[in-house]
């Protein structure tokens, strides 16, 4: 029997990426660390028993260690900054004596360009065939970047049983399936600060874009690389294995901003239509967001994974611009903008 264990198991990527897993792969056996007895209560009833828990967070190093040494795959969505525990991941690995598969989800974010309208590089297109070596020798100083460079050493502590990949997704859109948290991170961190604040913003004239993708394609890359793994097939992994994952256009954040900014007041979640143009730091002050995720360049063209059968069904321009509406719906259905005219 093949064992799973799987960080980030109750997120939006991980617990989609683990929904498919139990659907395609029934005779797994999945453990996953959850941080509470409440969420190992939510998983183990979502999934019908079908995952089993472990009680601790990503500081429990020991316990991260012995569980991956007692894994044949390893999939990591909890943090793609989180140091020790991938440490302690590579510890394991590096005396593993069968074939093992770590899935380790960065993002995209890692080829910011900046957020200084001076030093933007709009043009600039990252293939994660073509550009590798490229991407391989970011500074430091990107996000994501020193997560990324040690996993990408992993696989050469132990090159005759370990296999690395990393999945780097842009601005992911859609419904989650997992079994807790179902909403992505930028557009409905965004939305949220909007509603809170009672307008939007943009990063100095929002002419910035990131490249996007559907939760369900993000998913189906994972299941591809367990697939072929579980298949003996070769796929690129170690320092050749960094997947990018993306399709349409890249979108400009000006006009997500005019996107959220009229579904806001049509649903009555905010009444002033006004978009401020801030400095980064203006931003961070008023709305509590980072900038460079909502100020910065970040295209991707997804090669790799494409070379292996990564095909997109779902991230279309038209499905991620329809996604938007979708997303506010879901999180005002379910509380998540609990603020409305009323209570401003
Ligand atoms: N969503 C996106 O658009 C996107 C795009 C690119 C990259 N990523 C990256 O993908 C990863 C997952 O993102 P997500 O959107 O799925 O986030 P999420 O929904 O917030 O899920 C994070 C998961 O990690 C767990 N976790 C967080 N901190 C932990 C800790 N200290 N110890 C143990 N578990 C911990 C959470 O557990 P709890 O349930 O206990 O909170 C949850 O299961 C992140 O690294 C993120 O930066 C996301």
């Amino acid at each position: 029997m093949t064992r799973l264990f799987a960080i980030g198991a109750t997120g939006y990527v991980g617990g989609s990426v683990l929904s498919d897993i139990l659907k395609v792969y029934p005779d797994f056996e999945v453990t996953a660390l959850v941080r509470t007895q409440e969420k190992a209560d939510l998983l183990k009833t979502a999934s019908n028993g079908r995952i089993l828990t472990i009680l601790g967070d990503l500081d429990d190093l020991d316990l991260i260690e012995n569980a991956t040494k007692n894994a044949d795959i390893i999939i990591n969505a909890a943090s793609n900054s989180h140091l020790p525990s991938l440490q302690s991941i590579k510890k394991a690995l590096a005396s593993k004596k069968t074939s093992t598969l770590f899935i380790h989800t960065s993002g995209a974010g890692v080829l910011a360009d900046s957020v200084d309208p001076a030093h933007y590089n709009p043009s600039k297109e990252y293939s994660d065939v073509k550009d590798i070596d490229e991407i391989n020798s970011l500074p430091d100083t990107q996000p994501h970047r020193p997560a990324d460079k040690l996993v990408q050493t992993i696989q050469d502590s132990n090159p005759d049983y370990v296999k690395t990949a990393i999945v780097s997704p842009p601005t992911i859109f859609g419904i989650g399936y997992g079994f807790d948290n179902k909403i992505s991170a930028q557009i409905p961190y965004l939305v949220k600060s909007v509603v809170k604040v009672g307008h939007n913003f943009t990063v100095y004239e929002g002419n910035t874009a990131w490249s996007h993708v559907h939760i369900e394609d993000v998913a189906a890359l994972y299941i591809l690389i367990v697939q072929k793994f579980v298949a003996k097939e070769s796929f690129p992994s170690g320092y050749k294995g960094y997947y990018f994952v993306a399709d349409g256009t890249p979108h400009l954040w000006k006009d997500v901003a005019m996107a959220v900014t009229e579904l806001l007041v049509a649903r009555k979640l905010i009444s002033d239509p006004r978009i401020d143009k801030l400095s980064p730091e203006e931003v961070e002050k008023q709305f509590g967001l980072p900038a460079l995720f909502w100020g910065s360049n970040v295209k991707t063209i997804p090669d790799l994974g494409k070379s292996i059968g990564w095909k997109p069904t779902k991230s279309s321009d038209s499905e991620f611009w329809a996604s938007i509406d979708a997303e506010v719906d879901f999180m005002q259905k379910h509380g998540i903008l609990h603020r409305t005219l009323s209570s401003h």
